[in-house]
């Protein structure tokens, strides 16, 4: 699945049209946060390689889509916008001007030398390993080539990539996004992360930590590390030790201006007890867990080798609420894995019952090539997996409203993001990820602020401040 090669097209080297102004770059992402903070950080060097940036494709010199392979729905958009790349392409191309199509992330890993072949109009394939050569590619393709590079390389990306410059770092925002740990050696049989993200790696830890103070000092208040398989982390300490993400959490909670920690997506076998702790000692790591189960059946479990029990599942719940009682969880699930019957889906339900959930992404299961799931023969029929779609949501929603609702008369703490849909509105979240929206003048933006919340709706909350602001530090003007 890994090729680095060059393409020379039949057409020949086209003009490069003479622009007298920088050229403008569109990144579109789909799928996970981690493919959020890749297209960032290819943005990073798209602006250090003098791009501006487009707010449509239809305006952008290069267009690059940020792609996601994890279900079937999630590639076939992918073709459907290059579709209607292609359109725009030709349209410029038939009045003398250049555009660039890229594809980049997971269905560039899995499916590039595929795209290029069924895709003329793509110039540019870059998997999510190898984007940190994206300046030499667009070389090569702005002379005409049409160029893949879904090598794993030896090198460190991260190493690689440039420095978080401030001027980009404030146009992300006061949460931010860093990875710390890609990759997965888990290989769940419905999941095509370890053949499309490759083998665990984690950052060492100076790196994370000279990024999060880089984040701090341009007014990031919130951080939240990813990883396919965060919790798994074990990056390098300066003294050559290994750290666990516990530890890390520990270490980046004492960076001046940095609020709040979160950490996405956990596996529960790596919940450890350093990272149990630090929900019960580290104040700044919020009181929220995205911990996936998938499915609460322990045949479907062994079937889908998640490598734990429910059982487990529902202790490993028991010790973090011990650590932090007021913890909101989430999960994933996947319904119509191969082979799941009524009662393994009951068990899913009696399971989402016990645990109690404040959020959750849930669903159908999709056969993905070169998995062990999609060869098994006992697939589940399209129509049942909607049927237990639905019911599964419908429990999961009313879930979620039960939360909501009980946080309406509670003062929480909400970071300030952003100014709010109407005018003298700002809108900023709660500990729990919740959304609120409340009034307020806009110098609030990047501070802590104690909210009443006063309305629940189905997918944000309505407050209003109730005493002093406490800054979590110098913002940004
Ligand atoms: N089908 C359906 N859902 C899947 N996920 C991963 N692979 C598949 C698949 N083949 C879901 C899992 C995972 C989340 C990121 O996506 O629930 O936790
Ligand atoms: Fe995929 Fe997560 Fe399983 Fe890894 S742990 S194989 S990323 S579902």
């Amino acid at each position: 699945m890994s090729e680095s090669l060059e393409l020379i097209r039949d057409e020949g080297k086209p003009e490069a049209p003479a622009l007298n102004r920088p050229r403008r770059a569109f990144i579109k992402s789909y799928g996970c946060q981690m493919n959020v903070y890749d297209s960032e950080r290819m943005g990073d060097i798209l602006a250090l390689e003098g791009y501006d940036f487009a707010n449509s494709p239809e305006a952008a010199d290069l267009v690059l889509l940020n792609t996601c392979h994890i279900r079937e729905r999630a590639s076939e958009k992918v073709f459907s916008e290059l579709g209607r790349l292609r359109a725009f392409k030709e349209t410029r191309r038939a009045a003398g001007d250049e555009m660039l199509i890229g594809i980049a992330g997971c269905v560039a890993q899995a499916e590039g030398g595929e795209i290029m072949r069924r895709e003329s109009a793509v110039d540019l394939v870059v998997g999510p390993q190898s984007y940190h050569r994206l300046p030499d590619l667009l070389r090569r393709a702005r002379d005409g080539r049409r160029v893949i590079d879904t090598d794993f390389p030896v090198e460190d990306k991260f190493a690689e990539l440039p420095a978080l410059s401030e001027p980009r770092i404030r146009a992300r925002g006061v949460a931010a996004f860093v990875t710390v740990q890609e990759g997965c050696d888990k290989f769940c049989s419905f999941c095509v992360v370890p053949y499309t993200r490759g083998a665990e790696f984690s950052r060492p830890v100076a790196e994370v930590v000279a990024d999060v103070e880089r984040l701090a000092r341009a007014g990031v208040r919130e951080v939240t590390l990813l990883g396919q398989n965060v919790n798994a982390y074990h990056g390098e300490d300066e003294r050559g030790r290994t750290c666990s993400l516990g530890r890390l959490i520990g270490r980046l909670a004492e960076s001046p201006g940095i609020a709040r920690l979160r950490y996405t997506t956990s596996h529960p076998a790596d919940m450890d007890e350093e990272l149990i702790a630090a929900h019960r000692e580290v104040p700044a790591l919020m009181p929220y867990l995205h911990l996936p189960i998938q499915s609460g059946s322990d045949r479907v479990l062994a079937a889908m080798n998640r490598k734990h029990s429910a059982a487990h599942y529902l202790d490993i719940i028991k010790a973090v609420r011990q650590a932090r009682p007021e913890i909101a969880l989430s999960s994933d699930f996947i319904v119509g894995f191969p082979g799941e019957s009524e009662a393994d889906f009951e068990a899913t339900l009696a399971l989402i019952r016990a645990v109690g959930y404040a959020g959750a992404f849930s669903f159908k299961y999709s056969r993905r090539p070169g998995t062990p799931g999609a060869e098994r023969a006992d697939q589940i029929d399209e129509s049942l997996k909607e049927e237990r779609l639905a019911r599964l949501q419908a429990l999961l929603d009313e879930q979620r409203r039960a939360f909501n609702a009980e946080t309406v008369g509670r003062t929480v703490d909400v970071l300030i993001e952003k100014r709010g849909r109407h005018s003298g509105q700002i809108a900023g979240r709660s500990p729990y990820q919740q959304a609120v929206h409340l009034d307020g003048p806009e110098e609030l933006i990047c501070q802590i602020v104690p909210v009443e919340i006063i309305a629940a709706a189905p997918n944000s909350l309505l407050g209003r401040r109730v005493e002093e602001t406490h800054s979590a530090g110098e913002c940004p003007t």
